[in-house]
């Protein structure tokens, strides 16, 4: 029950052509769905309407980030927990939004538009669901991730939003990053039981740090590295490794700059999984293991 994994991520870009360009021939998303300011992509192996939205708008940022609930009775119950906490729910109704039915929207302690769904179109993969073969269909194009994986973004008060989001949404605290004075700088939380589903890092409210595309392997990483150079694409880190969640990484720049990330690795955190804890004096190691140090680009985000 509750909250069971990353649905969409909607961001605005003011230049829908070339959005669409990078999203589809570098990043290797399928289109799924167009309409005069909007356009809707999935991974291959996403087998719901679409993962990220792509919306017109004069300045990039952050639409909203939606997650699927598991169950029909999850969107009343979290509905009513979100307003109990002192945050106006807005639901939104069937046909509001293309690809899916009934949701609820409400803005959260970090500033960001979030959206709960249950009942999400389904299109299918690209793969049969009898007897599949164990690896992609010919003829994608670009990096090609099966699926997407995670968000981050960031918060004024880190502490106060992560509380909602544990308290209020049902998150588990996978690992925190701790000030010297024992305050959490930076969060991920999980419901999907990988490192992270959603992460919180200190910014400003609303901010969006980046959203992750899966990879099945490291090998993934090294090729997808070679596409992004190939093709110009402006790498920020990596390819590396991450000390929070342990997983494989690179971080660059869609062509409107906005943070993209593709991940791999990691482990597995069951519901009982003891919180990892990383001091301040550690952050370089606990962002970029390899580097020790982060880049003066990392705290770059569009609010
Ligand atoms: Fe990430």
């Amino acid at each position: 029950m509750g909250i069971l994994r990353l649905s969409h991520v909607d961001v605005r870009v003011p230049d829908l052509d070339l959005a669409t360009a990078y999203y589809t021939e570098v990043m290797g998303l399928l289109e799924v769905e167009r309409t005069a300011t909007e356009v809707f992509l999935k991974c291959w192996d996403e087998t719901d309407h679409h993962s990220v939205k792509l919306s017109y708008a004069p300045r990039v940022g952050l639409d909203l980030i939606s997650f699927k609930v598991e169950a029909d009775e999850d969107l009343a119950e979290l509905e009513s927990r979100v307003e109990r906490y002192g945050f106006p729910v807005r639901r939104v109704s069937r046909g509001e939004s293309v690809g899916q039915g009934e949701s609820i929207r409400f803005e959260t302690p970090s500033g960001q538009l979030m959206e709960l769904v249950r009942e999400v179109e389904r299109v299918g993969g690209l793969l049969p669901k009898v007897n599949p073969p164990p690896f992609p269909p010919q003829g994608l194009v670009g990096i090609a991730p099966p699926r997407i994986d995670h968000v981050l973004v960031t918060a004024e008060e880190v502490g106060e939003a992560t509380r909602f989001y544990m308290e209020v949404l049902g998150f588990r605290l996978t690992e925190q990053l701790l000030d010297g004075n024992g305050h959490q700088i930076g969060v991920w939380m999980e419901r999907s039981h990988s490192p992270h589903d959603l992460a919180v890092v200190t910014g400003a409210n609303g901010g969006l740090h980046h959203f992750a595309f899966w990879l099945d392997d490291w090998d993934h990483v090294r090729k997808a590295a070679d596409i992004l150079a190939y093709n110009g694409v402006q790498i920020d880190v990596g390819p590396t490794r991450h000390g929070i969640t342990r997983g494989n990484t690179i971080y660059f720049f869609d062509p409107l700059g906005t943070r993209n990330e593709v991940f791999t690795g990691g482990y597995r955190p069951d519901p009982d999984f003891p919180t990892i804890t990383w001091t301040e004096d550690n952050i370089g190691r606990a962002i970029f293991y390899y580097e020790g140090d982060l880049n003066d680009r990392f705290m770059k985000v569009h609010t």
